[in-house]
């Protein structure tokens, strides 16, 4: 594919309002046939290369491509010669010569860069430390789907401000929305990502607002956001972080303080009775399986748009 059609998707900031939009009608169309452009990417080789564990993003991508005519090929960080200390970039170079697409996982979001830098096919952010914007196109979605529109609409987040909280941030103001941040002090979003999604919000009429206290965060919340204490690679911080996210907790109690029609989010996995109670997550607001089935469409149109297919 010449350089021209090249197109990365490394954060929610390189997608624009509009065509952020577009993309969530095209996954709109595909959730309704799942046999819509079958045939899209067909002859075409979509790599997966996974640095870190994945049940959703995985199999949704490899689900995805296959209904899309195309070749999902699944690696791990462990079983490459990049586990021998080849480079990312040589290994971008490489598999640029076999396949359409990468899709990585990994820690850094410096990693992913470099293999977009180098790599000749278009490069996804499946995950990193610092990101995590394919979740992100399944969460409007799921909003878009239970709430009927995003703009104006108040999401919190609630805990870790983590990779999944940034991509929320991003997604949140490009679409309008007011999202709120309550995370405990010393573990909120990096400030150069509220920056940035406050000057996107400005343009689009939505609102970033950080805030220490979740009672006050979640009142009049339309949609109710978390995500685990501790993320993939923070195994080790897990019981000191339990104690002071405690109070962070989505319980029933949070709930009742939100929109009295709020739904609840949760990218998955779930560590139940810690972030979220098992009466939350599997009470009526809960849309987290809806959210999750989403990944499966929004990926397959975010490939569609970065391809230039739709
Ligand atoms: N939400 C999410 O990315 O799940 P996995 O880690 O299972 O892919
Ligand atoms: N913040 C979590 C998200 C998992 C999908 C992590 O990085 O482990």
């Amino acid at each position: 594919m010449p350089r021209d059609y090249l197109r990365d998707y490394l954060s929610v900031d390189d997608l624009g309002p509009a065509e952020l939009l577009h993309l969530l009608d095209v996954a709109d169309a595909l959730k309704a046939d799942r046999t819509l452009q079958r045939d899209a990417l067909a002859g075409m080789t979509v790599a997966l290369l996974f640095e870190k564990a994945s049940t959703r993003t995985r199999v949704s991508f490899e689900v995805g491509v296959g209904q899309l005519g195309g070749r999902p090929l699944t690696l791990s960080g462990a079983d490459l010669q990049l586990g021998r200390g080849e480079t990312i970039e040589d290994t971008g170079r490489v598999l640029s010569r076999y396949v359409d697409a990468i899709v990585l996982r990994t820690f850094e979001q410096e990693r992913l860069e470099a293999l977009a830098e180098a790599a000749t096919v278009p490069v996804i952010n499946s995950l990193s430390d610092f990101e995590h914007p394919c979740q992100a196109l399944a969460d409007l979605m799921t909003i878009r789907e239970r709430l009927g529109t995003l703009s104006g609409k108040i999401l919190t987040y609630v805990g870790d401000g983590n990779n999944v909280a940034h991509s929320l941030l991003l997604a949140g103001a490009k679409t309008g929305m007011t999202v709120r941040i309550a995370a405990p002090a010393g573990f909120e979003p990096i400030p150069q990502v509220v920056q940035r999604a406050s000057e996107i919000a400005e343009e689009t009429g939505g609102a970033i607002e950080t805030v220490s206290d979740p009672q006050t965060a979640v009142k009049g919340a339309h949609v109710l956001y978390t995500d685990v204490w501790a993320s993939m690679g923070q195994e080790e911080e897990a019981d000191a972080r339990a104690l002071v996210f405690r109070p962070y907790q989505v319980n029933q109690a949070l709930l009742d303080l939100a929109d009295a029609s709020a739904i609840v989010l949760h990218c998955l996995p779930a560590h139940r009775g810690m972030e979220i109670t098992d009466e939350v997550i599997d009470g009526p607001r809960s849309a987290v399986w809806d959210q999750a089935e989403d990944r499966l469409h929004t990926q397959k149109a975010l490939l569609l748009v970065l391809f230039d297919l739709a």
